[in-house]
């Protein structure tokens, strides 16, 4: 036998590299093995088709950018102020019910996750920890996410526990005036486990299915009836965006639920530039849906967000490694950001504009 063929192999980069988390996306199979098949598809599903679920990912792809040169890049800062409170990036966890699905300590490693990384977090009202604990928990900014309830006086109730645990402001999700029909819940008969429950409500289902249908009526009576900044999450158009602002809300997002509701709807992203200009600086406008790469968030700021929210990637982190798994997909997140901002030419976030923008 020759010596070439009796030496050592080429290193396996399987072997030479024992950490294969690069990209958040990484995390996604390493939670799948970890859930039950259930929790996965609670997690990942979308509505109907999921045409919308899968559009939110593919859109960002579509869209190309036009880089700058010989910029001087050497103090790159990501940091910014979202609605008053200041962030490291323009990344925040975006709210999402029953964490505890994916680990034993649930909303508080997410909100840990969060300090860790100096940004915030929204946390949902489906949460399977209390409001109140949740707030004793954190170290950073915090907002709630909040449903209307069955009626005026229950959403007071609620609000009224989310002003006095201190929060900084109230994310009002209008985009669900009924369930949507996740197809893959609905084949697996999907009911939360024993010892996950909405822990802001008293018996165990009743968030799964208790909705209400509100209206710019009840908009304008929450954005009067509370201290805080009531911010809108849900809007795909200009035209609600145009009036939600008319009617104060502090911020839009522009969110189709991650897909898990009206399918068929555009992807985010795609609605973005026409709630931006409806909105005409008048409120900060935030996306959230699809962000996978630190060059989705460019993209988004660059339409014209002030920062993007992150939907399942957290739930895989925390679900694989919890409060640091949250930690480390925002990381990934972080810098692929900054080094997409330097390679691009805008070290800064007031850097990024439209102009960075260069196709669809
Ligand atoms: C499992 C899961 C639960 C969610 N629960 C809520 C919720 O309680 N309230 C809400 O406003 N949005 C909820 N969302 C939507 C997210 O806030 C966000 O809009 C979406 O996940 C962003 O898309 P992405 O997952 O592709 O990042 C949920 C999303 C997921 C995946």
């Amino acid at each position: 036998m020759s010596n070439w063929t009796t030496q050592a192999p080429p290193p396996d980069p399987e072997v030479t590299n024992p950490d294969p988390i690069i990209t958040v996306d990484d995390y996604a199979p390493i939670a799948r093995r970890l859930l039950t098949p259930e929790a996965w598809d609670y997690y990942d599903g979308g509505g109907g088709d999921e045409i919308t679920l899968r559009a939110n990912c593919e859109a960002y792809r579509r869209i190309k950018l036009r880089p700058r040169v010989l910029v001087d890049i050497a103090n790159c800062d990501l940091s910014t102020v979202v609605s008053g409170s200041r962030v490291s990036m323009p990344i925040l966890i975006a709210p999402m019910a029953y964490h505890g699905l994916a680990h034993s300590e649930a909303e508080m490693a997410s909100v840990e996750g969060a300090r860790l990384a100096q940004t915030l977090m929204v946390s949902s009202i489906n949460s399977s920890r209390t409001l109140e604990q949740i707030a004793a928990y954190r170290h950073g900014p915090l907002w709630q996410q909040l449903y209307f309830g069955p009626d005026r006086a229950a959403t007071l109730n609620l609000v009224g526990r989310i002003e006095r645990a201190g929060y900084q402001a109230i994310v009002l999700t209008v985009d669900r005036p009924v369930s949507g029909m996740r197809t893959r819940d609905l084949r697996n008969r999907f009911k939360l486990p024993t010892g996950v429950r909405a822990a802001n409500f008293g018996d165990a289902d009743r968030s799964l299915d208790a909705i209400c249908a509100a209206t710019w009526e009840d908009l304008s009576w929450l954005i009067n009836s509370t201290t805080l900044p009531v911010m809108v999450k849900g809007i795909l158009t200009g035209e609600d965006a145009s009036r939600a602002a008319e009617m104060g809300a502090a911020a839009i997002m522009v969110s189709n639920h991650g897909g898990r509701l009206l399918d068929s709807v555009n992807a985010s992203i795609d609605s973005l530039k026409e709630v931006v200009l409806a909105v005409s600086g008048r409120c900060d406008v935030y996306c959230d849906g699809g962000i996978r790469r630190g060059t989705d968030v460019l993209k988004a700021l660059a339409i014209g967000a002030k920062a993007v929210l992150v939907g399942r990637p957290i739930l895989w982190g925390l679900a694989a490694e919890g409060a640091q798994g949250v930690a480390r997909v925002l990381e990934i997140l972080r810098q692929e950001l900054r080094q997409a901002m330097m390679l691009a030419g805008r070290p800064t976030i007031n850097d990024i504009d439209p102009s960075l923008i260069g196709g669809f």
